[in-house]
């Protein structure tokens, strides 16, 4: 099977690294990769939010199979294109992708399926959750416990545009949960977590991700079954009726309140950076996984999860997220990666034949271990090899769950 792979950063790498052990792989293309996955396949200079662009790319390749990593250009329509063009696509299509790209339609959607979420509040008043409504990059969602930070949110939120979501703010614990989906069934991949916020102890801005570890200890197949349940199943059906029905990984971020597990958010594509940890884990073939799903029946395809754990501490460039760094030589890779752990690209570009920084999180390293503690381990032992000026990280990724014997 001919793959082309859509995305540039450590979730795509993941991917790679995963998809290129699959029997079923004959070739594997990525548009635009990265030099991480420029060692894994053929790497080619087309966005992946140019959608004619990867049609044309597609087809010239003879690919059998896209797997689209980003949300952009899904909630854009990308594959919708590629189906019309006949090529088979892991990804959903524009109106079911809206599930992500629309914060209205997601509210509307789990009123009607029944999914438990936070309720809608009529005012801004404190305390709340203020969230527009469309794609914000993660700079869409304000958490406000006095009016005065809902003041701000206000103006914060007014200066991105587009409609506004008021809710009850919950407190908890969050998760993430992973669905492969066909349309109308899907197969659940272990529970996440990830650590959004910059700093340890979980304080500062919002990042994309500052590391993650999986499985989350108390999550067994069976509890995992019972989030799926009631989190994605209710909603594959409810976009199956309207038409819409979803093909790729329906991804529920949600929070486990003293009341029982709430959906804040549904994602349409795989988590950034909880897949670097979930692709370890997972034993089976992913690529026969995605292209069953792609062809609308998953049938009796399974993944199975090992007895494993593993942690992610991404290296970020030292003014993350305020700003990203680019052209610092990086080194100690080799070292990194000599000690067992895995090191995946998510910022990084070829400079004269050197490996220099390209963004903002740079470089994703994941330990396996026997348990969350071995695994966590294993990860910051690799990342203390690894250097260039001003690489930062959280110190904390795990630490709770590995101190709590996870
Ligand atoms: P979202 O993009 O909707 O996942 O929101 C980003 C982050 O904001 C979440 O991961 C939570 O930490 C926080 N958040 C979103 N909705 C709520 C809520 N209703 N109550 C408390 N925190 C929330
Ligand atoms: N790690 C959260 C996300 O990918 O949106």
């Amino acid at each position: 099977m001919r793959v082309l792979l859509l995305g540039s950063g450590g979730r795509e790498h993941a991917l790679a690294w995963k998809l290129v052990q699959s029997p079923l792989l004959t070739e594997l293309h990525a548009a635009p990769g990265n030099p991480g996955i420029a060692s894994l396949g053929q790497c080619h200079p087309v966005r992946a939010d140019d959608s004619e662009a990867v049609l044309g790319l597609a087809r010239a390749l003879h690919i059998d199979l896209v797997v689209v990593g980003p949300e952009v250009p899904l909630v854009a329509g990308l594959a919708d294109v590629l189906r019309v063009g006949g090529v088979s696509v892991f990804g959903p299509s524009r109106g079911a992708a809206a599930i992500e790209g629309s914060k209205t339609f997601a509210k509307d959607v789990m009123a009607v399926a029944g999914v438990p979420t936070a309720a809608p509040l009529p005012e801004p008043i404190a305390p709340c959750v203020l969230k527009v409504d469309g794609l914000a990059a993660g700079k869409g969602v304000v958490v406000c416990h006095t009016q005065d930070e809902v003041e701000e949110g206000l103006v914060e939120l007014a200066a991105l545009g587009g409609d506004l979501v008021i809710e009850e703010l919950l407190e908890g614990p969050e998760i993430s949960v992973f669905a492969l989906c066909d349309g109308a069934t899907c197969l659940a991949l272990p529970v996440a977590q990830d650590f959004k916020r910059a700093h340890d102890g979980d304080v500062g801005p919002n990042t994309g991700g500052m590391g993650s570890f999986a499985p989350v200890p108390g999550f067994d197949a069976d509890a995992i079954e019972e989030l799926v349940d009631l989190t994605c199943r209710p909603i594959l059906a409810e976009l199956a009726e309207r038409d819409h029905p979803f093909i790729g990984t329906l991804f529920a971020g949600l929070m486990l309140t003293p009341d029982g597990p709430r959906v804040l958010e549904y994602n349409c594509r795989f988590g950034d950076p909880e897949t670097q940890s979930l692709m370890p884990l997972v034993e089976g073939d992913l690529l026969e996984a995605l292209a069953a799903c792609a062809a609308g029946d998953l049938g009796d395809v399974r993944l199975s999860r090992g007895a494993s754990a593993a942690v992610t501490v991404v290296l970020a460039a030292g003014d993350y997220p305020a700003r990203g760094d680019s052209g610092s030589r990086i080194d100690g890779i080799e070292a990194a990666e000599a000690t067992g752990a895995l090191v995946f690209h998510a910022g990084t570009a070829l400079r004269d034949g050197s490996l220099v920084t390209n963004g903002g999180r740079i470089l994703d390293v994941t330990g396996i271990g026997d348990n969350v503690a071995a695994a966590r381990s294993v990860a910051y032992a690799a990342a203390d090899m690894i250097r260039w000026s001003g690489v930062r990280r959280r110190d904390d990724i795990a630490l709770a769950a590995a101190t709590a014997g996870g």
